[in-house]
């Protein structure tokens, strides 16, 4: 596997609902450039994990440059995840430091823990304790305050990692606002261990401008800019409606193979998928994708934004 901590690297984030097993072997295919995907998290639920989130994850299918990620209040969530991880073979695990949704922070997961340092700091003593896998960690600057960091960093040597990753806000700022950059700074110029930068990244020419300001940067991480114009970080120039048709259907394709829920279900989840891909394209028809009641009337509404391209 690639290493996150490969000077220049760009890793492809986690986005539950989108970077899916389907959306990460159609991306690899049609565009590359990622060195890492990171998977969303997995969870346990009633004290057992859904076999959602293990099928998910399976190795064999899937990119093969992929880091399950796993999210848990308690020692005992994450020990069960990371050994069901590790007995699937995966080697490499992340730790999930940052999710902003109240209800999940607010139960001390995610960013919540960054609030929480006694209840982080037992955890990272059960991970540490864990053979044969080795931890990377996806983390914000804080939930509620942007210098919880300084008390989490230097606990995150417990699990040795081998990269963090930061998105430069707190939990309480979701996804919006100014990236508090001062604070990233010191972040960076305390931090022992790689680190990537993730946030706001539109363009590859910005992932560089990032890399050349920060040359200490192990990489930099794109989430909602590359399930929405994958084409900007592939390596090579496309032909872009080609492109698109072919990822298109290989997400289609794939979706129809993996949900078991017939046609409703496929065009629900098809027209999830549009929320964030090509946003700024024909308006007229990303209308007609989101008011298709059938796959017909949905085919008919791609190929015209397709062919708009
Ligand atoms: C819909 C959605 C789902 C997300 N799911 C996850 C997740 O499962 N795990 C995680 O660590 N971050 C998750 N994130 C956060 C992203 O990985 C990323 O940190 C964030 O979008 C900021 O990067 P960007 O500005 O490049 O999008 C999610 C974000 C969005 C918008």
């Amino acid at each position: 596997m690639t290493s996150s901590a490969n000077k220049g690297a760009v890793l492809s984030a986690p986005l539950q609902g989108f970077t899916t097993r389907v959306w990460r072997a159609a991306h690899a295919s049609v565009f590359g450039g990622v060195q890492v995907y990171y998977a969303p998290f997995m969870r346990v639920e009633h004290g057992a994990i859904r076999e959602k989130y293990i099928t998910e994850v399976q190795r064999e299918g899937d990119v093969p440059n992929l880091v399950p990620q796993v999210l848990a209040g308690t020692p005992i969530e994450m020990r069960l995840m990371v050994t069901t991880l590790r007995d699937m073979g995966h080697r490499r695990i992340d730790i999930n430091l940052g999710c902003p949704h109240p209800p999940v922070a607010l139960k001390g997961r995610g960013s919540g823990l960054l609030a929480r340092p006694l209840e982080l700091e037992n955890m990272l003593h059960a991970l540490a304790a864990i053979d044969d896998v080795t931890y990377s960690v996806k983390m914000r600057l804080g939930w509620d305050d942007e210098t919880q960091w300084r008390r989490v960093l230097p606990m995150l040597q417990l699990i040795n990692p081998v990269s963090v990753v930061v998105h430069p806000r707190i939990g309480r700022d979701q996804y919006k606002g100014v990236l508090r950059i001062n604070q990233f700074e010191s972040l960076l110029s305390e931090a022992t261990c790689p680190v990537v930068f993730n946030g706001d990244i539109t363009s590859q020419q910005q992932a560089h401008d990032i890399m050349a300001r920060y040359p200490e940067l192990a990489g930099v991480m794109v989430g909602r800019a590359m399930v929405s114009w994958p084409h900007r970080f592939a390596p090579e120039s496309l032909e872009l409606r080609q492109a698109y048709c072919d990822f298109h259907r290989l997400l289609l394709e794939g979706y129809a193979q993996r949900l078991q829920g017939g046609p409703h279900q496929l065009l629900t989840c098809m027209k999830a998928q549009w929320a964030l891909l090509l946003p700024d394209a024909d308006r007229r028809a990303r209308k007609a994708i989101a008011k298709a009641r059938d796959m017909g009337q949905y085919e008919q509404a791609v190929t015209a934004l397709l062919s708009s391209l």
